[in-house]
């Protein structure tokens, strides 16, 4: 695959989404003056954090044009659908919901139906969508999400289907804002893409090529962040550890979070996905160095067996991995690992999966996250002979779980006693009148406190640790 050249989003570009908010504005005014009801968004998103940020960005669009939010999909007037293309479940249940759309729409023909994300940028996806779901308003992809007002405008005059899915990936779509859901922390995209073609994803086919942003882009983003009163940010991207290899200047990831890490106001950063071949010793001085970056790594593994991560394209063995592991240990001694793992790749054996085992209990992951493998069409994995048996999957699967979950629980009752220092983020999701937040090693904690907390750093002592979070008492 040959260099492509990098472009940002013409500032027409921009111009013209701004034109498309002010006359959707105006649509939407009119009706208020009408009828006294604001019109309703609902933005359901599927997926990986790339996706729900995208959707935060079309939240903001959305809020621009007048639209508020709602989570009642019969009441919302638009309901947009952000997909995601990794695995064949998520692809089903949007499927689902759109046949459930027709039966609403039925009631109610006004309402709009949009479905944009990674499963637009398949062919065999738009055919679907023509042939089968025609009440569908209008269909777009991950390259130019930022011309939904236009959409909405146009849908607006028509009944047909707007199809409108861009192929090129050189593309970087700057000036877009957006309304996150929580007021402390913030996701901050800097490279889009992937080059890594791992055999069995999709994404490199979705998402287009790896190009990274700007630092100064970057930079002023979570400066702007910072002001607004957020205290932690999250810089995406599929690979972040290859940050920078398509900029003109030498510039690392490791030299980003290092220039990160002095904006003042910033008191957390955190980063996905991190590669574990590219993860360089520089990386490692620079989290170990920075006192804003959390000793914390999202570090898929996949497989545990190197005859498997060979088939998989993942550039690294067994062995490799748990060293590297090591080494990161080594400097930065109470980090805590998290990962992704695939069950039942296609020729997976009894003993791959033990290999898997032994990966998971030598590095003993703070939580994983477990996946059946999935067969996705145009992934060289999908033409592999040997696919594996879905009995077989699903009992590697649980397997793995209840492996997984015994480490979690035994990492968390370590906890008993222990105080940690908790990024307040808002009411408990179980228990409203409680709190919630996380420490700087991802660990969801609970406890009783005032909402005044919101945003603080505060210390929590963990009194009764669980498998999936810890509850404690703020000191
Ligand atoms: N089947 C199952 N899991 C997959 N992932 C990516 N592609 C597939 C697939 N075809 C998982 C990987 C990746 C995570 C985001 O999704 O573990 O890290
Ligand atoms: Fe997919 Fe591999 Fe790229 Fe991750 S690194 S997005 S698993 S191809």
């Amino acid at each position: 695959m040959g260099e492509r050249k990098q472009v940002e989003i013409s500032v027409e570009e921009l111009e013209k989404q701004e034109y498309y908010i002010r006359e959707v504005r105006k649509i939407n005014d009119e009706q208020y003056g009408n009828t006294g009801r604001h019109k309703k968004h609902l933005t359901i998103t599927y997926g990986c954090q790339m996706n729900e940020h995208d959707s935060e960005k079309m939240n903001f669009m959305l809020s621009q044009m007048g639209y508020a939010p709602s989570d009642n999909i019969k009441e919302a007037d638009i309901v947009i659908f952000n997909t995601c293309a990794v695995r064949e479940n998520a692809e089903l249940k949007v499927y689902g919901k759109l046949g459930h759309m027709k039966s609403i729409k039925r009631i109610k023909p006004d309402v709009k139906i949009m479905v944009c994300g990674c499963m637009m940028q398949q062919q065999h996806v738009i055919d679907e969508i023509k042939k089968s779901h025609r009440h569908v308003d209008a269909v777009f992809g991950t390259h130019n999400y930022h011309k939904l007002p236009e959409f909405i405008y146009e849908s607006y005059g028509s009944e047909k289907t707007i199809v409108d899915v861009w192929n090129i990936d050189g593309q970087v779509v700057e000036g877009l804002r957006s309304i996150r859901k929580f007021d402390t922390k913030a996701y901050v995209n800097i490279t889009y893409g992937c080059n890594n073609f791992c055999t069995y994803c999709i994404v490199p086919y979705t998402r287009g090529r790896e190009r990274s942003r700007k630092p100064q882009d970057i930079i002023s983003e979570i400066e702007m962040l910072a002001k607004d009163g957020v205290k932690e940010v999250t810089l995406l991207g599929q690979n972040v550890n290859s940050y920078g290899k398509t900029l003109e200047m030498e510039y690392s990831f490791a030299q980003l979070i290092r220039d990160v890490n002095e904006i003042d106001g910033i008191e957390r950063i955190r980063f996905m996905t991190s590669h574990p071949k590219d993860l360089s010793d520089e990386l490692i001085y620079a989290i170990r160095d920075c006192d804003k970056v959390c000793n914390y790594l999202h570090l898929p593994v996949q497989s545990g067996s190197s005859r498997v991560l060979s088939k998989m394209n993942r550039h690294y063995t067994k062995e490799q991995y748990l060293e590297l592991v090591a080494k990161i240990r080594k400097e930065i001694p109470d980090i805590a690992f998290t990962t992704d793992i695939i069950v039942g790749f296609p020729g997976e054996t009894e003993e791959d999966f033990q290999d898997t085992l032994d990966v998971l209990r030598q590095v003993r992951y703070d939580s994983a996250f477990t996946f059946i493998y999935s067969k996705r069409s145009g992934t060289p994995a999908a033409e592999m002979p040997d696919q594996i048996d879905e009995g077989i999957k699903h009992e590697r699967l649980e397997r793995l779980m209840s492996l997984v979950n015994d480490i979690s629980a035994q990492i968390n009752e370590t906890y008993r006693g222990e105080t940690v220092e908790v990024l307040v983020e808002g009411p408990s999701k179980t228990d409203k009148t409680r709190l919630m937040g996380r420490t700087p090693q991802s660990k969801l904690v609970n406890f009783e406190g005032s909402e005044e907390l919101v945003g603080k750093l505060v210390n929590v002592r963990i009194d009764d640790p669980k498998t999936f979070s810890l509850n404690g008492i703020v000191l």
